[in-house]
C-alpha cells in the first residue's frame, strides 16, 4: 500500500480532527502518502481531494468538526455511483479507504467494500448508537456538553421555582439523555427505549413538590417525541411552571474531551495499522473497554442497547 484515503461522513462530532490527525501522521510515519477526501461521499464523486501531510493537520486535535467537512450524500446510495466512487478511488492510486461516521457512513462503506476496496470504519457520532461498539467518537463530549447545559438550567430553575424540560439529540437512542441525566441529578430522564406515562412523570413532579421541592429537571431525548408538546402537558397537568430547552446543535460542537481524542487517536492509528496489514474491511470498536476490530456487519445488526442498570439507578437516584 503507497497510499491510503480518508472521509468523515454523516453528522460531524468532536473528536473526528484528533481522528484524521492520528490517521495522517501513522500513514506518514510509515512512509504511506494520504489523501483527505473533503465532504464525505459526495466529494469523493465530485473529486475533491486533498493531499495530507504532517503540517495539514497540525493545531486540530483540539477543535470540534471535521476539517475534511462532512455530508450526507444521497447520490452515493446509488450503485452506479458507488461504481463510480470505486473507481475515482483506483484513479487517485488510493488503495485502502478509511471512513469516520455513524451507520449510514459504513452503509456507504461496504458498497466499496464490495467493489474491492479494503476500508476501516471508524465510529464518529454524538448519539453512541452503532451496534457492536460500546463507544463511538464525540459522545463524552457531548453528554459533557449537556451536562453544563443541566448545570445552569439548574441554577435559574432553582431561582424560580420552575419545572425546566430539556431536550437533548440522540436520534432514535437515548444513551446522550441517560448518560448526561444521571450525571446531572435529573428528575426524570425520557427514553425512545423505555415506554413513559406521561401521567406518572407528573406524579413524581408533584411528589418531590409536595416534599418541598421546588425545582426539576426532566430530560427528553429527542427519539421521544416534542420537547415542547411534553413540557406543555406538564404544565397543564401539574399547574407547575415550565420552561423547555432545545439544546440542538451546540451538542455536535466544541473541543472534544480527553476521553474522545483518546479513543479517536488510538481508532485513527490502528486503522491506517490495519490497512498496511491487509486487515480491511473491518470496522474499529470498544469492546469491554478496550479497543478492538469487529466485521462490518456488526454496525447492522440491532440497536446499541441502553445500559438498563444505568437507567434503573437513575430512578433509584431521582426518588
Ligand atoms: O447523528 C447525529 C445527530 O446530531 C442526531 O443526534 C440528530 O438527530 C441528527 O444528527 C441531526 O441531524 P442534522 O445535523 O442533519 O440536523
Amino acid at each position: 500500500v503507497t497510499r491510503i484515503g480518508i472521509l468523515t461522513s454523516g453528522g460531524d462530532a468532536p473528536g473526528m480532527n484528533a481522528c484524521i490527525r492520528a490517521v495522517v501522521r501513522t500513514s506518514i510515519y510509515n512512509d504511506i502518502k494520504v489523501t483527505g477526501i473533503m465532504r464525505g461521499y459526495a466529494g469523493l464523486l465530485s473529486g475533491e481531494y486533498l493531499a495530507m501531510d504532517v503540517g495539514s493537520v497540525g493545531d486540530i486535535i483540539h477543535r470540534g468538526g471535521t476539517i475534511l467537512r462532512t455530508a450526507r450524500s444521497i447520490e452515493f446510495m446509488e450503485s452506479s455511483n458507488q461504481d463510480k466512487g470505486a473507481e475515482m478511488l483506483g484513479q487517485a492510486g488510493i488503495e485502502g479507504l478509511i471512513v469516520i461516521g455513524g451507520d449510514g457512513s459504513f452503509r456507504g462503506a461496504m458498497k466499496l467494500m464490495e467493489r474491492g476496496i479494503p476500508v476501516v470504519c471508524i465510529p464518529g457520532t454524538i448519539d453512541n448508537d452503532i451496534p457492536g461498539t460500546e463507544y463511538t467518537i464525540g459522545f463524552d463530549t457531548a453528554v459533557n456538553t449537556v451536562l453544563d447545559a443541566i448545570n445552569k438550567i439548574r441554577d435559574t430553575a432553582t431561582s424560580h421555582d420552575r419545572t425546566n424540560v430539556i431536550e437533548v439529540m440522540g436520534r432514535s437512542s437515548g444513551h446522550i439523555a441517560l448518560q448526561a441525566g444521571l450525571a446531572g441529578g435529573a428528575e426524570s430522564i425520557l427514553v425512545p427505549e423505555v415506554p413513559f406515562n406521561i401521567d406518572d412523570v407528573c406524579a413524581r413532579l408533584l411528589r418531590g413538590h409536595e416534599r418541598g421541592k421546588l425545582h426539576s429537571i426532566i430530560l427528553v431525548a429527542e427519539g421521544v417525541g416534542s420537547a415542547v408538546k411534553i413540557g406543555e402537558s406538564i404544565e397543564a397537568k401539574t399547574g407547575l411552571e415550565t420552561r423547555v430547552t432545545i439544546l440542538g446543535h451546540i451538542q455536535r460542537g466544541g473541543s472534544p474531551t480527553a476521553i474522545d481524542r483518546l479513543w479517536a487517536s488510538r481508532m485513527g492509528s490502528r486503522a491506517v495499522e490495519l490497512i498496511l496489514r491487509g486487515q480491511g474491511n473491518v470496522m474499529l470498536s470498544v469492546h469491554k473497554g478496550q479497543l478492538a476490530e469487529k466485521n462490518l456487519e456488526e454496525a447492522f445488526k440491532k440497536s446499541n442497547e441502553l445500559d438498563m442498570a444505568l437507567y434503573k439507578l437513575s430512578g433509584v437516584l431521582s426518588i
